[in-house]
């Protein structure tokens, strides 16, 4: 292993000085991917810490390199350990860079390791991993740069983590244009088709399973208005449906419901009369919410959790004005 002191120091003291704040800012606005480094002690124990700093070097031979704060607590570790292991973060695994980055007691403590070479703990759930012999330590102003040789590797295909602008965030493809033909206005390719496609493909699949329950879209609607606020009045009731599903509620199918047993009147003390659910009504809206728990399942079954996570987020930016 090489030391090598930087002989860029010198013009850098009397060189410009920048607004920290500013230059922290323009360093954040390169979106990195988020990995964990570790290392072992030399009294053995487990070692890492959450960097974003990690680059592939060079391809032969194979190398990699992160930098380490001066501050770190674990700076005399890294600079004596002979190894360290880059572990590149899913999408999944925020959870895990803050670990990594918090001041917690251990850890690693309930994490799966593999042990590496000198018995440098290796996390067992990430995207890749590399355990590396350090080639050289370089001087780099309030960091320390380690490169290291990659000694061993493996790697599984999945979404990252990514880090950017001081937030966490994950990847969205640039999507490859394959409209032909911009002049048509029926164009499968727009959003608002698309938008409308899954929305009645999804409802579509769990108005199925309510009527598999034996149950009618229109009682879910009441109930589950009801469930969430008591002593709603005919009125009321028909201008929320109204608002969460575009339909109004017809008056029969309220007192179908109370001729079921499952909601009853209740007059308020202004003399409105308003609608809460009974002991039954309470039981049959547990049984809709397990049967909308197992439709919302079924529906996330074929993506994977960050896209669930980025199709609600791009959901919820989505507003629809109608031209006036
Ligand atoms: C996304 C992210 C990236 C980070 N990258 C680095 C890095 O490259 N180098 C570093 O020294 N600290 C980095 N940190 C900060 C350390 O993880 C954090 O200061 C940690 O508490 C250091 O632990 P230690 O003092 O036990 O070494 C990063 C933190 C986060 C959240």
């Amino acid at each position: 292993m090489t030391t090598q002191t930087s002989t860029q120091a010198a013009p850098f003291e009397n060189g410009p000085r920048f607004d920290g704040r500013a230059l922290r800012n323009a360093f954040g606005s390169f979106a990195t991917g988020v990995t964990i480094v570790t290392t072992a002690g030399s009294d053995g124990a487990d070692i890492g810490l959450t960097a974003n700093s990690f680059s592939s070097v060079s391809l032969d031979p194979p190398m990699v390199l992160w930098s380490l704060a001066k501050t770190s607590m674990n700076m005399e570790a890294f600079c004596q350990s002979e190894y360290f292991a880059v572990h590149i973060l899913s999408a999944d695994q925020e959870d895990l860079s803050t670990r990594f980055a918090s001041k917690v007691e251990d850890r690693f403590s309930g994490l799966a390791l593999d042990r590496g070479p000198d018995g440098i703990p290796m996390l067992q759930e990430c995207m890749a991993r590399f355990a590396c012999k350090v080639a050289y330590q370089y001087e780099g102003g309030d960091h320390v740069i380690f490169v290291g040789e990659i000694v061993d590797f493996n790697h599984s295909a999945q979404k990252p983590l990514l880090f950017h602008g001081g937030r966490y965030g994950m990847l969205l493809p640039k999507q490859i244009d394959t409209s032909e033909d911009v002049s048509s206005n029926l164009s499968s390719d727009d959003l608002l088709y698309q938008v409308s496609n899954a929305y009645f493909r999804t409802r579509h699949s769990v108005i199925n399973e309510l009527n598999r329950h034996n149950w009618t879209a229109e009682e879910y609607a009441v109930l589950s208005i009801i469930a969430r606020e008591d002593g709603l009045c005919m009125p009321e009731i028909v201008a929320r449906s109204e608002e969460v599903r575009g339909q109004a509620i017809s008056a029969t199918i309220v007192q179908s419901l109370i001729a079921r047993g499952l909601l009853c009147e209740d007059e308020s003390s202004d003399g409105k009369t308003g609608f809460k659910l009974t002991f039954e009504g309470k039981i049959a809206v547990m049984e809709l919410i397990s049967i909308r728990k197992a439709s919302e399942a079924a529906v996330q079954s074929g993506l994977d959790p960050s896209e669930v996570q980025l199709l609600k987020h791009l959901l919820a930016r989505l507003e629809y004005s109608p031209a006036q």
